[in-house]
Protein backbone atom coordinates (compact mmCIF):
# COMPACT_ATOMS: atom_id res chain seq x y z
CA UNK A 1 0.00 0.00 0.00
CA UNK A 2 1.53 3.36 -0.61
CA UNK A 3 0.21 6.63 0.64
CA UNK A 4 -0.74 9.42 -1.55
CA UNK A 5 -1.44 12.86 0.07
CA UNK A 6 -4.64 14.84 -0.71
CA UNK A 7 -4.74 18.33 -0.86
CA UNK A 8 -8.78 18.64 -1.08
CA UNK A 9 -11.47 16.67 -1.34
CA UNK A 10 -10.43 14.08 -4.61
CA UNK A 11 -7.32 16.04 -4.94
CA UNK A 12 -4.09 13.72 -4.82
CA UNK A 13 -0.62 13.73 -4.84
CA UNK A 14 0.06 10.56 -6.45
CA UNK A 15 4.14 11.60 -7.82
CA UNK A 16 7.57 10.03 -6.97
CA UNK A 17 10.22 10.75 -4.97
CA UNK A 18 13.87 10.14 -5.90
CA UNK A 19 15.37 9.40 -2.81
CA UNK A 20 18.77 8.78 -4.74
CA UNK A 21 19.60 10.76 -7.61
CA UNK A 22 22.81 13.45 -6.47
CA UNK A 23 22.93 15.26 -10.09
CA UNK A 24 20.27 16.99 -12.15
CA UNK A 25 21.74 17.85 -15.39
CA UNK A 26 24.80 19.73 -13.20
CA UNK A 27 23.16 20.47 -10.26
CA UNK A 28 23.80 18.60 -7.46
CA UNK A 29 20.72 17.38 -5.41
CA UNK A 30 22.44 16.12 -1.72
CA UNK A 31 19.06 15.80 -0.71
CA UNK A 32 17.60 13.57 -3.72
CA UNK A 33 14.40 14.71 -6.01
CA UNK A 34 11.17 14.35 -6.31
CA UNK A 35 8.44 13.92 -9.39
CA UNK A 36 5.20 15.25 -8.16
CA UNK A 37 2.06 14.18 -10.39
CA UNK A 38 -1.33 15.23 -9.10
CA UNK A 39 -4.62 13.38 -9.69
CA UNK A 40 -7.98 15.00 -9.86
CA UNK A 41 -10.77 12.31 -9.10
CA UNK A 42 -14.10 14.37 -10.51
CA UNK A 43 -17.17 13.70 -13.49
CA UNK A 44 -13.96 13.82 -15.13
CA UNK A 45 -10.79 12.77 -14.30
CA UNK A 46 -7.41 14.35 -14.38
CA UNK A 47 -3.69 13.91 -14.17
CA UNK A 48 -1.50 17.09 -14.13
CA UNK A 49 2.27 16.56 -15.53
CA UNK A 50 3.58 12.86 -15.04
CA UNK A 51 6.90 11.78 -13.52
CA UNK A 52 10.56 10.92 -14.97
CA UNK A 53 10.35 7.54 -16.92
CA UNK A 54 11.91 5.07 -14.76
CA UNK A 55 9.19 6.12 -11.94
CA UNK A 56 6.25 5.18 -14.40
CA UNK A 57 5.16 2.05 -12.79
CA UNK A 58 5.38 3.57 -9.60
CA UNK A 59 2.95 6.64 -10.94
CA UNK A 60 0.56 3.85 -12.90
CA UNK A 61 0.78 1.82 -8.81
CA UNK A 62 -0.16 4.88 -7.03
CA UNK A 63 -3.35 6.11 -9.28
CA UNK A 64 -4.55 2.80 -9.52
CA UNK A 65 -5.03 2.75 -5.78
CA UNK A 66 -7.80 5.59 -6.21
CA UNK A 67 -8.97 5.03 -9.88
CA UNK A 68 -8.53 2.92 -12.65
CA UNK A 69 -5.15 4.33 -15.19
CA UNK A 70 -7.95 3.15 -18.68
CA UNK A 71 -10.44 5.94 -16.67
CA UNK A 72 -8.15 8.84 -17.07
CA UNK A 73 -9.69 11.58 -19.56
CA UNK A 74 -7.10 14.32 -19.62
CA UNK A 75 -3.34 14.38 -18.95
CA UNK A 76 -2.49 18.19 -18.49
CA UNK A 77 1.54 18.65 -19.60
CA UNK A 78 2.63 21.65 -18.39
CA UNK A 79 6.15 20.74 -19.45
CA UNK A 80 7.93 18.16 -21.48
CA UNK A 81 11.08 18.18 -19.76
CA UNK A 82 11.75 14.73 -19.23
CA UNK A 83 11.78 14.71 -15.83
CA UNK A 84 7.71 15.49 -15.87
CA UNK A 85 6.91 13.51 -19.75
CA UNK A 86 9.53 11.21 -20.06
CA UNK A 87 6.51 8.52 -18.64
CA UNK A 88 4.43 9.48 -21.21
CA UNK A 89 4.68 6.82 -23.81
CA UNK A 90 3.87 4.37 -20.76
CA UNK A 91 1.28 6.44 -19.22
CA UNK A 92 -0.52 6.64 -22.36
CA UNK A 93 -0.86 2.78 -22.87
CA UNK A 94 -2.50 2.78 -19.69
CA UNK A 95 -4.68 5.82 -19.81
CA UNK A 96 -5.22 5.32 -23.87
CA UNK A 97 -8.36 7.75 -23.77
CA UNK A 98 -6.49 10.37 -22.84
CA UNK A 99 -6.59 13.70 -24.10
CA UNK A 100 -3.59 15.18 -23.64
CA UNK A 101 -4.17 18.95 -22.83
CA UNK A 102 -0.85 20.95 -23.55
CA UNK A 103 0.03 24.33 -25.06
CA UNK A 104 0.82 24.91 -28.77
CA UNK A 105 5.28 24.70 -28.33
CA UNK A 106 4.90 21.66 -26.12
CA UNK A 107 2.80 19.88 -28.12
CA UNK A 108 5.60 19.74 -31.02
CA UNK A 109 7.82 19.26 -28.74
CA UNK A 110 6.22 16.20 -27.37
CA UNK A 111 5.93 14.82 -30.66
CA UNK A 112 9.53 15.28 -32.07
CA UNK A 113 10.83 13.33 -28.21
CA UNK A 114 8.55 10.27 -28.18
CA UNK A 115 7.51 10.61 -31.82
CA UNK A 116 3.57 9.88 -31.02
CA UNK A 117 0.39 12.33 -32.43
CA UNK A 118 -1.48 11.50 -29.37
CA UNK A 119 -5.28 13.08 -28.94
CA UNK A 120 -3.76 16.55 -28.18
CA UNK A 121 -6.10 19.56 -26.58
CA UNK A 122 -3.75 22.52 -27.39
CA UNK A 123 -4.95 25.46 -24.66
CA UNK A 124 -3.93 29.02 -24.62
CA UNK A 125 -3.95 31.77 -21.98
CA UNK A 126 -6.65 31.92 -19.80
CA UNK A 127 -8.69 28.82 -21.76
CA UNK A 128 -10.45 26.72 -19.12
CA UNK A 129 -11.39 23.03 -18.79
CA UNK A 130 -14.46 21.93 -16.41
CA UNK A 131 -14.01 18.66 -14.79
CA UNK A 132 -17.61 18.63 -13.35
CA UNK A 133 -17.26 20.42 -9.75
CA UNK A 134 -13.82 21.74 -11.01
CA UNK A 135 -12.50 23.70 -13.86
CA UNK A 136 -9.00 24.30 -14.44
CA UNK A 137 -7.67 27.55 -16.16
CA UNK A 138 -4.39 27.49 -18.06
CA UNK A 139 -1.70 30.33 -17.53
CA UNK A 140 0.82 29.55 -20.08
CA UNK A 141 4.64 30.91 -18.87
CA UNK A 142 6.46 31.19 -21.78
CA UNK A 143 10.35 30.59 -20.86
CA UNK A 144 9.82 29.60 -17.58
CA UNK A 145 11.63 27.98 -18.37
CA UNK A 146 10.83 26.22 -21.68
CA UNK A 147 9.31 27.73 -24.34
CA UNK A 148 5.99 25.09 -23.85
CA UNK A 149 5.87 26.09 -19.98
CA UNK A 150 2.79 26.66 -18.10
CA UNK A 151 0.37 26.74 -14.99
CA UNK A 152 -2.59 24.78 -14.21
CA UNK A 153 -5.16 26.93 -11.53
CA UNK A 154 -7.77 24.96 -10.31
CA UNK A 155 -10.80 27.82 -9.58
CA UNK A 156 -12.54 26.14 -6.81
CA UNK A 157 -9.94 25.20 -4.47
CA UNK A 158 -7.79 28.13 -5.43
CA UNK A 159 -4.85 25.55 -6.27
CA UNK A 160 -2.19 26.95 -8.30
CA UNK A 161 0.23 23.57 -10.20
CA UNK A 162 2.87 25.62 -11.02
CA UNK A 163 4.83 22.65 -12.46
CA UNK A 164 8.71 23.84 -11.62
CA UNK A 165 7.96 27.08 -10.57
CA UNK A 166 8.03 27.64 -6.58
CA UNK A 167 9.77 23.56 -7.01
CA UNK A 168 12.77 22.34 -4.92
CA UNK A 169 15.07 19.40 -5.77
CA UNK A 170 14.11 18.09 -2.32
CA UNK A 171 13.63 14.23 -0.86
CA UNK A 172 11.10 13.73 2.17
CA UNK A 173 8.62 11.59 2.88
CA UNK A 174 6.22 14.50 3.99
CA UNK A 175 4.31 16.49 1.18
CA UNK A 176 3.44 19.93 3.49
CA UNK A 177 5.57 22.73 3.62
CA UNK A 178 4.01 22.73 7.17
CA UNK A 179 5.79 19.17 8.00
CA UNK A 180 9.05 19.97 7.07
CA UNK A 181 11.85 21.94 8.06
CA UNK A 182 11.33 25.47 7.20
CA UNK A 183 14.61 27.08 6.38
CA UNK A 184 15.49 23.43 5.12
CA UNK A 185 12.96 24.03 2.68
CA UNK A 186 13.36 27.98 1.86
CA UNK A 187 17.13 26.70 1.35
CA UNK A 188 16.05 24.86 -1.32
CA UNK A 189 14.01 26.74 -2.86
CA UNK A 190 16.50 29.60 -3.11
CA UNK A 191 18.81 26.84 -4.28
CA UNK A 192 16.36 25.72 -6.98
CA UNK A 193 15.11 29.38 -8.01
CA UNK A 194 19.09 30.03 -8.52
CA UNK A 195 20.10 27.33 -10.54
CA UNK A 196 16.75 26.89 -12.71
CA UNK A 197 14.93 30.27 -13.20
CA UNK A 198 17.88 32.71 -12.38
CA UNK A 199 17.86 33.52 -15.95
CA UNK A 200 14.54 34.08 -16.92
CA UNK A 201 13.90 36.90 -13.69
CA UNK A 202 12.07 39.66 -15.91
CA UNK A 203 9.89 36.94 -16.84
CA UNK A 204 9.77 35.64 -13.26
CA UNK A 205 8.61 39.15 -12.50
CA UNK A 206 5.86 39.51 -14.98
CA UNK A 207 4.64 35.96 -14.21
CA UNK A 208 4.42 36.91 -10.50
CA UNK A 209 1.86 39.94 -12.07
CA UNK A 210 -0.48 37.33 -13.80
CA UNK A 211 0.00 34.85 -10.99
CA UNK A 212 -0.97 37.80 -8.11
CA UNK A 213 -4.51 38.31 -10.11
CA UNK A 214 -5.15 35.03 -8.42
CA UNK A 215 -6.50 33.57 -5.32
CA UNK A 216 -3.63 31.75 -4.16
CA UNK A 217 -5.04 28.90 -1.29
CA UNK A 218 -2.09 26.44 -2.41
CA UNK A 219 0.88 26.23 -4.72
CA UNK A 220 1.99 22.24 -6.23
CA UNK A 221 4.80 22.55 -7.83
CA UNK A 222 6.07 19.32 -9.80
CA UNK A 223 9.13 19.36 -7.60
CA UNK A 224 9.35 19.16 -3.59
CA UNK A 225 6.95 20.55 -1.07
CA UNK A 226 3.52 21.96 -1.42
CA UNK A 227 2.88 25.49 -0.10
CA UNK A 228 0.05 25.56 1.91
CA UNK A 229 1.33 27.88 4.96
CA UNK A 230 4.39 29.79 3.85
CA UNK A 231 2.52 31.11 0.31
CA UNK A 232 3.27 34.34 1.30
CA UNK A 233 7.19 33.66 2.29
CA UNK A 234 7.71 32.26 -1.12
CA UNK A 235 5.87 34.77 -2.91
CA UNK A 236 7.87 37.58 -1.60
CA UNK A 237 10.83 35.56 -2.04
CA UNK A 238 10.46 35.26 -5.70
CA UNK A 239 10.03 38.56 -5.57
CA UNK A 240 13.22 39.55 -4.03
CA UNK A 241 15.05 36.82 -6.40
CA UNK A 242 13.52 38.04 -9.77
CA UNK A 243 14.04 41.55 -8.76
CA UNK A 244 17.68 41.25 -8.22
CA UNK A 245 17.50 42.40 -4.74
CA UNK A 246 20.82 41.74 -2.95
CA UNK A 247 22.15 41.47 0.90
CA UNK A 248 25.28 42.81 2.14
CA UNK A 249 27.36 39.69 1.17
CA UNK A 250 30.42 38.91 -0.62
CA UNK A 251 31.44 35.86 -1.83
CA UNK A 252 35.60 35.04 -2.11
CA UNK A 253 35.54 32.15 -5.12
CA UNK A 254 39.00 31.14 -6.01
CA UNK A 255 41.58 27.96 -6.53
CA UNK A 256 44.88 28.00 -5.99
CA UNK A 257 47.75 25.69 -7.20
CA UNK A 258 50.55 25.81 -4.50
CA UNK A 259 48.61 27.80 -1.56
CA UNK A 260 49.70 31.80 -2.80
CA UNK A 261 46.33 32.42 -3.63
CA UNK A 262 44.20 30.64 -0.97
CA UNK A 263 46.52 33.01 1.34
CA UNK A 264 45.29 36.07 -0.86
CA UNK A 265 41.21 34.81 -0.27
CA UNK A 266 42.04 34.26 3.46
CA UNK A 267 43.45 38.08 3.84
CA UNK A 268 41.00 39.11 1.65
CA UNK A 269 38.27 37.64 3.47
CA UNK A 270 39.76 38.95 6.80
CA UNK A 271 39.41 42.28 5.58
CA UNK A 272 36.06 41.85 4.44
CA UNK A 273 35.12 41.11 8.45
CA UNK A 274 37.47 44.10 9.28
CA UNK A 275 35.36 46.65 7.35
CA UNK A 276 32.10 44.86 8.81
CA UNK A 277 30.16 42.51 6.00
CA UNK A 278 28.98 39.32 5.87
CA UNK A 279 31.24 37.35 3.51
CA UNK A 280 31.74 33.26 2.70
CA UNK A 281 34.48 31.70 0.86
CA UNK A 282 34.63 28.53 -1.79
CA UNK A 283 37.44 27.13 -2.76
CA UNK A 284 36.70 26.18 -5.87
CA UNK A 285 38.79 22.47 -6.38
CA UNK A 286 36.46 21.04 -3.29
CA UNK A 287 32.74 23.51 -3.06
CA UNK A 288 29.99 22.55 -5.38
CA UNK A 289 28.96 25.35 -7.93
CA UNK A 290 25.19 24.76 -7.26
CA UNK A 291 25.29 26.18 -3.63
CA UNK A 292 27.70 28.90 -4.72
CA UNK A 293 25.21 29.55 -6.87
CA UNK A 294 22.27 29.69 -4.69
CA UNK A 295 24.31 32.17 -2.26
CA UNK A 296 25.27 34.35 -5.05
CA UNK A 297 21.42 34.56 -5.97
CA UNK A 298 21.47 37.47 -3.09
CA UNK A 299 25.08 38.22 -2.62
CA UNK A 300 26.02 42.21 -3.63
CA UNK A 301 30.17 41.38 -4.24
CA UNK A 302 32.26 38.51 -5.71
CA UNK A 303 35.70 38.28 -5.64
CA UNK A 304 37.11 35.95 -7.82
CA UNK A 305 40.80 34.59 -7.32
CA UNK A 306 42.72 32.08 -9.32
CA UNK A 307 46.51 31.00 -9.54
CA UNK A 308 47.05 31.40 -13.36
CA UNK A 309 47.68 28.27 -15.29
CA UNK A 310 49.17 28.26 -18.91
CA UNK A 311 48.16 32.03 -18.84
CA UNK A 312 44.91 31.78 -17.90
CA UNK A 313 42.51 31.02 -14.51
CA UNK A 314 42.60 27.65 -13.60
CA UNK A 315 40.21 25.39 -15.28
CA UNK A 316 37.94 24.69 -11.76
CA UNK A 317 37.01 28.52 -11.93
CA UNK A 318 36.39 28.74 -15.54
CA UNK A 319 33.73 26.22 -14.74
CA UNK A 320 32.25 28.15 -12.50
CA UNK A 321 32.68 31.60 -14.26
CA UNK A 322 31.24 30.23 -17.52
CA UNK A 323 28.24 28.40 -15.69
CA UNK A 324 27.62 31.82 -14.21
CA UNK A 325 27.18 33.60 -17.73
CA UNK A 326 24.59 31.53 -18.51
CA UNK A 327 22.23 32.39 -15.28
CA UNK A 328 22.98 35.85 -15.90
CA UNK A 329 23.17 36.88 -12.47
CA UNK A 330 21.52 40.67 -11.24
CA UNK A 331 23.37 43.38 -9.59
CA UNK A 332 26.12 42.06 -8.72
CA UNK A 333 29.87 43.79 -8.43
CA UNK A 334 33.38 41.73 -8.76
CA UNK A 335 37.02 42.11 -8.52
CA UNK A 336 39.79 39.62 -9.53
CA UNK A 337 43.06 38.59 -7.65
CA UNK A 338 45.51 35.92 -7.95
CA UNK A 339 49.03 34.89 -7.91
CA UNK A 340 51.67 33.96 -10.72
CA UNK A 341 55.10 32.83 -11.17
CA UNK A 342 56.93 34.61 -14.38
CA UNK A 343 53.49 36.10 -16.42
CA UNK A 344 50.59 36.28 -15.41
CA UNK A 345 46.94 36.35 -17.27
CA UNK A 346 44.91 34.67 -14.70
CA UNK A 347 43.43 37.87 -13.37
CA UNK A 348 42.49 39.54 -17.22
CA UNK A 349 40.91 36.32 -18.05
CA UNK A 350 38.42 36.27 -15.10
CA UNK A 351 37.85 40.35 -15.29
CA UNK A 352 36.00 39.33 -19.07
CA UNK A 353 34.43 36.26 -17.55
CA UNK A 354 33.15 38.53 -14.75
CA UNK A 355 31.88 41.31 -17.69
CA UNK A 356 30.32 38.32 -19.84
CA UNK A 357 28.64 37.43 -16.76
CA UNK A 358 27.67 40.67 -16.67
CA UNK A 359 29.22 41.62 -13.06
CA UNK A 360 30.20 45.17 -12.64
CA UNK A 361 34.09 45.39 -12.08
CA UNK A 362 34.32 47.38 -8.87
CA UNK A 363 37.64 47.42 -8.41
CA UNK A 364 41.61 45.86 -9.55
CA UNK A 365 42.22 43.05 -7.67
CA UNK A 366 45.76 42.37 -5.98
CA UNK A 367 48.17 40.66 -8.48
CA UNK A 368 51.13 39.18 -6.89
CA UNK A 369 54.61 37.20 -8.39
CA UNK A 370 55.31 33.56 -6.55
CA UNK A 371 54.35 34.13 -2.80
CA UNK A 372 52.97 36.99 -1.09
CA UNK A 373 55.06 38.84 1.52
CA UNK A 374 54.16 40.66 4.36
CA UNK A 375 53.17 44.00 2.21
CA UNK A 376 51.29 42.34 -0.46
CA UNK A 377 48.95 40.16 2.57
CA UNK A 378 48.30 43.93 3.77
CA UNK A 379 47.38 44.83 0.03
CA UNK A 380 45.29 41.96 0.03
CA UNK A 381 43.49 42.66 3.39
CA UNK A 382 43.02 46.13 2.75
CA UNK A 383 41.36 45.39 -0.68
CA UNK A 384 38.96 43.09 0.90
CA UNK A 385 38.13 45.74 3.54
CA UNK A 386 37.78 49.21 1.17
CA UNK A 387 35.47 46.19 -1.16
CA UNK A 388 33.31 45.51 1.70
CA UNK A 389 32.86 48.79 2.39
CA UNK A 390 31.64 49.90 -1.09
CA UNK A 391 29.69 46.94 -0.84
CA UNK A 392 27.82 48.17 2.28
CA UNK A 393 27.52 51.80 0.63
CA UNK A 394 26.17 50.58 -2.13
FE1 LIG B 1 11.31 19.99 -13.77
FE2 LIG B 1 12.10 21.93 -16.36
O1 LIG B 1 11.67 20.35 -15.55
Amino acid sequence: MMVNAELAKGIYQVGAVDWATRDFHGYKTPRGVTYNSYLIVDEKICLIDAVKAPFAKELLERISQIIDPAKIDYIIVNHVEPDHSSAMPLLMQAAPQAKVVITEQGRGEIIKYFGQEYDFRVVKNGDSLSLGKNTLRFVPLPMLHWPDSMATYLEEEQILFSNDAFGQHYSTNFKFDDENDLSELLYEAKKYYANILMPFSKLVVKALDSLGLLSIRMIAPSHGLIWRSHIGEILSLYKKWSTGETDPLVLVVYDSMWGSTEMMARRILEGLTAGGIKAKLFRMADSDKSELIAELLTARGLICGSSTLNNGMLPTMAAVLYYMKGLKPLNKSGAAFGAYGWAGGAQADMELALKAAGIELEMTGPTLKWAPNQDEIQRCFEFGREFGQKMLNR
